[in-house]
């Protein structure tokens, strides 16, 4: 174990590499997180959140999926979307986006679901994202798309990801994108919600609530060329003010703001 030093992360996460294969990488991972890097853990093991690999892919675990499984980058379309690519441009989110939009920042990258979704149906997409944590598993995952044979066939390249505090990089922009796509964290409804995704539940606990949102929001409307939009919990209260569209499905709504 190396000796772990000062961390943002003290006793909440550490690195853990179980095969000899995969320690250069991990460590300098550990290294680069200050956290602390484990060659076998316990139930005395101090801390609950874990990076580790398995099945070729960087996974972040909580100690209940320390035996098995862990969460990982999903590089896979959705159930139901189709495998050709550019996917149609279909549902809530693409009329959110516009039909004129090719370009768009993704500020708030978190498991990249929403990102590969909008880099799948074909639009030009920037990653952003402030954890270091997030941003690691999303260039492992950035990597595994790079493999893929459709995107070597179609000679594409997976989005580019910059990790840093989005208010401050929107701001650097080399060209302004014609729409940024922000999806904060907003408190659940309940405090323990049923509903939240394993995943979202341990964003929420790793890295708790977005509590800067506001200036979030008014860092991307600068920096945009054309519109923002916000994917919100259906109860929360827009970010933005009064939208100037609104796509509301089931449990969420893509709220619209233009730049006139
Ligand atoms: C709810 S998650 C996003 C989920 C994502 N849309 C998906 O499909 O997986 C929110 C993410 O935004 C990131 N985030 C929040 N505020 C940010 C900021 N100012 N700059 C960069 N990232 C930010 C958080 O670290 C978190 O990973």
């Amino acid at each position: 174990m190396s000796t772990p030093p000062i961390s943002q992360y003290n006793d909440k996460l550490a690195v853990w590499c179980q095969h000899e294969s995969d320690f250069t990488q991990l460590n300098s991972l550990a290294n680069s997180l200050a956290v602390p890097l484990y060659q076998s853990i316990d139930k005395h093991t101090p801390e609950v959140f874990f990076l580790t690999y398995r099945d070729d892919c960087l996974k972040l675990l909580d100690k209940e999926l320390l035996k098995k499984g862990g969460l990982t980058v999903d590089i896979q379309p959705r159930a139901g979307e189709q495998r050709s690519y550019p996917a149609p441009k279909q549902g809530n989110l693409a009329k959110a986006l516009g039909r004129k939009t090719k370009t768009i920042v993704d500020a708030t990258t978190g498991w990249g679901q929403d990102a590969l979704f909008m880099f799948r149906m074909g639009y030009q997409v920037q990653c952003i994202e402030r954890s270091e944590i997030m941003a690691a598993l999303l260039g492992d995952a950035f990597q595994r798309l790079n493999q893929v044979d459709w995107m070597q066939s179609l000679n594409l390249q997976a989005p580019k990801l910059s990790q840093g505090n989005a208010i401050e990089l929107l701001a650097n922009l080399e060209a302004s994108p014609d729409c940024i796509y922000l999806d904060p964290m907003f408190p659940p409804k309940r405090k323990k919600s049923a509903l939240a995704k394993k995943s979202m539940q341990i964003l929420q606990e790793l890295l708790g609530q977005d509590e800067d949102k506001e200036q979030l929001f008014e860092a991307a409307f600068k920096a945009t060329a054309k519109r923002v939009v916000v994917k919100t919990p259906d109860y929360a209260k827009p970010l933005g003010g009064k939208p100037d569209e609104s796509f509301k499905g089931k449990l969420l709504r893509y709220d619209v703001y233009f730049k006139k």
